[in-house]
């Protein structure tokens, strides 16, 4: 059975992409492969754009879809074996994850990471417990250190607003927030851009490295303004701390792009997954400019669902 929890789910990163391509061309084009299968997305965590885009995808496909807010409509979930359950959870992984597939032919799972216990999020253990007690393919809506799914949007935005033969140079910056966001975001896009025909940098105030496993090849900046000279892509986004797990280490540089970058860079577009607070992590300045893409992005959600569900469906993902 074929699963989509991340860029290593992929035969052929790039026929993918171009596969999302045609796909975007007539989005209805498949409205049969779908006819009589059910898609349930489950959501432990709130979403907008996974939520709605996915949907989308599988309605385009003629699926029917079910959608669950399990963190608030279920019973509550435990992820461990063996235990007895006496405590604030009332449904084992393992019924659950079965019982949803005598109802659906493909399942989509959000799982946010707990960012706590470092080593117990990077197991990834809760979408790995749901994917060894489903019994049909499970798609990550995002997971404790992934998202698939946005990624590959990310990519085929990026193919699509780049015209060139010359690899394009993609940063992705480090930016403030309020409050602790997971690293699954950045992990993934840096676990695709190695994965893609591009110059990938990244850049992030000391204390904030990647894990050395997404980082993979990219040259790492603890400078933004060097990271950034001559960026095609700026790929916005904020992260806690991976090596002191979850937290947020004091920050003294000015890290949030403002009007003067866009005015001084006018060949550099700029991305971000969205949800995005405004002026606090991404300046007004970047989000309303002609070459923020972040709408853009948003719409190919839908696109990158229907390519993968497409793939699941035809058995050749
Ligand atoms: N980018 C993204 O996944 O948005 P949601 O959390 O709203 O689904």
């Amino acid at each position: 059975m074929t699963h989509f929890t991340s860029v290593h789910s992929i035969k052929d990163l790039d026929a993918l992409v171009n596969q999302a391509l045609e796909i975007k061309k007539d989005l209805f084009a498949d409205e049969a492969l779908g006819k009589r299968k059910t898609l349930g997305l489950i959501f432990l965590n709130p979403s907008l754009r996974t939520r709605m885009s996915s949907q989308k995808a599988g309605m385009n496909l003629g699926m029917q879809v079910q959608v669950i807010n399990a963190g608030t409509d279920a019973w509550t979930w435990e992820f461990e074996d063996g235990g007895v359950m006496n405590k604030s959870t009332s449904e084992h992984v393992k019924e659950a994850a079965k019982v949803l597939s005598q109802y659906c032919d493909v399942i989509g799972l959000r799982a946010f990471p707990g960012l706590i216990d470092r080593n117990y999020d990077y197991s990834e253990h809760v979408l790995n417990s749901f994917i060894r007690h489903a019994e049909v393919p499970v798609i990550s809506l995002e997971s404790a250190t992934r998202h698939p799914l946005q990624s590959l949007a990310d990519l085929i935005t990026i193919k699509e607003n780049w015209p060139h033969k010359r690899a394009p140079k993609v940063v992705l910056t480090w930016a403030p927030h309020s409050k602790a966001l997971p690293q699954c975001v950045p992990n993934s896009f840096a676990e695709w851009m190695n994965a893609a025909p591009v110059e990938f940098a990244i850049a992030n105030p000391e204390g904030y490295d990647l894990a050395p496993e997404f980082v993979g090849s990219a040259k790492v900046y603890h400078n933004q303004k060097e990271a950034l000279q001559e960026a095609d892509f700026v790929y916005v986004k904020n992260w806690s701390s991976f090596e002191t797990y979850g937290a947020m280490p004091c920050v003294k540089d000015d890290w949030l792009l403002k009007k003067d970058f866009v005015e001084s860079n006018p060949q550099t577009q700029f991305m971000h997954c969205l949800p995005v607070r405004r002026n606090l992590e991404m300046s007004d300045a970047l989000l309303d400019s002609e070459n923020s893409l972040v709408y853009k992005q948003a719409y190919n959600r839908t696109v990158a669902m229907q390519t993968v569900l497409k793939s699941i469906l035809e058995r050749t993902l």
